[in-house]
């Protein structure tokens, strides 16, 4: 089998100018973030890939997808194109696009909010998508640390190690807490260099999740590159793929230079 030419590598990241379609069966990957065109604008490149989740199944068995609410539940319905292709839903986050500090602007940006006769969209959600058994899926849920409680009389007391269990799961009260399933993060929108950037904030912790220490994460739909930075900043590989040019020329100067 020909192995294409990378458009940029280094020790942690290398960068393929290409068609997911034709490269993801060649990759094998612990995970994937993807996340993908949804078809909702004009921009030329803003075109669902038909037959990608297919083609992601070969490569790994952890995705993290980038998908509105939106569009599982308008046709053509995408939950069912995950289910044709063997995915079985995990769990699902909400980044806080929270504008009046700034957080993640760039929904306004990317069509997401046109609308003047519905509430102000002010998010996204990001799915976790595995194949086979749950078990052999790697993941490791972030700690964050414990936020103060409001109660004065009881804030600052240190609260003792207990551990008890919850389901099957053992769960430690300690000094940190699992990550919350909504994420704030700071917008890309005026310093990002692709127009749907993604924080890298939020790309580290899905990577921390769901590929291991080491491992590698594979992004089909790279954009500015930003999967490549957060696997670098979390001790992880990644190899990504983006079908424009130009693109991948910004993003191989950021992962040059970032
Ligand atoms: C939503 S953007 C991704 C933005 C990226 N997450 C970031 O943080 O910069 C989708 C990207 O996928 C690319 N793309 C579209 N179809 C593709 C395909 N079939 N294979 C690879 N890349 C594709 C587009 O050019 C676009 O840059």
């Amino acid at each position: 089998m020909v192995q294409p030419e990378p458009y940029y590598t280094d020790e942690t990241v290398t960068l393929y100018h290409g068609d997911c379609l034709d490269l993801l069966p060649l990759l094998r990957a612990d995970a994937i973030v993807a996340d993908p065109p949804y078809q909702q604008t004009a921009l030329p490149w803003d075109r669902w890939p038909t037959g990608w989740l297919s083609a992601a199944a070969e490569c790994t068995s952890s995705l993290w997808c980038f998908l509105p609410l939106r569009q599982f539940a308008v046709p053509p319905l995408r939950g069912a194109e995950f289910a044709a292709a063997g995915w079985r839903l995990s769990q699902d986050l909400e980044p806080d696009l929270d504008t009046e500090h700034d957080h993640w602007t760039w929904a306004k940006h990317n069509g997401s909010g046109f609308a003047t006769d519905r509430f102000r969209r002010v998010h996204e959600t990001m799915t976790h998508w595995y194949r086979g058994r749950w078990s052999a899926v790697h993941h490791d849920v972030p700690r964050v640390a414990g936020q103060p409680r409001p109660n004065a009389g009881i804030a600052h007391r240190p609260r003792p190690a207990h551990t008890s269990p919850i389901g099957s799961v053992g769960y430690t009260y300690g000094p940190t807490r699992l990550a919350r399933s909504v994420i704030s993060a700071r917008s890309e929108h005026r310093t990002g260099i692709h127009p749907t950037q993604k924080p890298v904030a939020v790309l580290e912790l899905l990577i921390r999740y769901a590929c291991p220490p080491g491992g590698v994460v594979v992004d089909p739909f790279a954009g500015s590159g930003s999967t490549g930075i957060a696997a670098r900043a979390a001790g992880r590989r990644a190899v990504l793929i983006e079908t424009d040019e130009r693109s991948c020329e910004r993003a191989a100067h950021w992962l040059a230079t970032g």
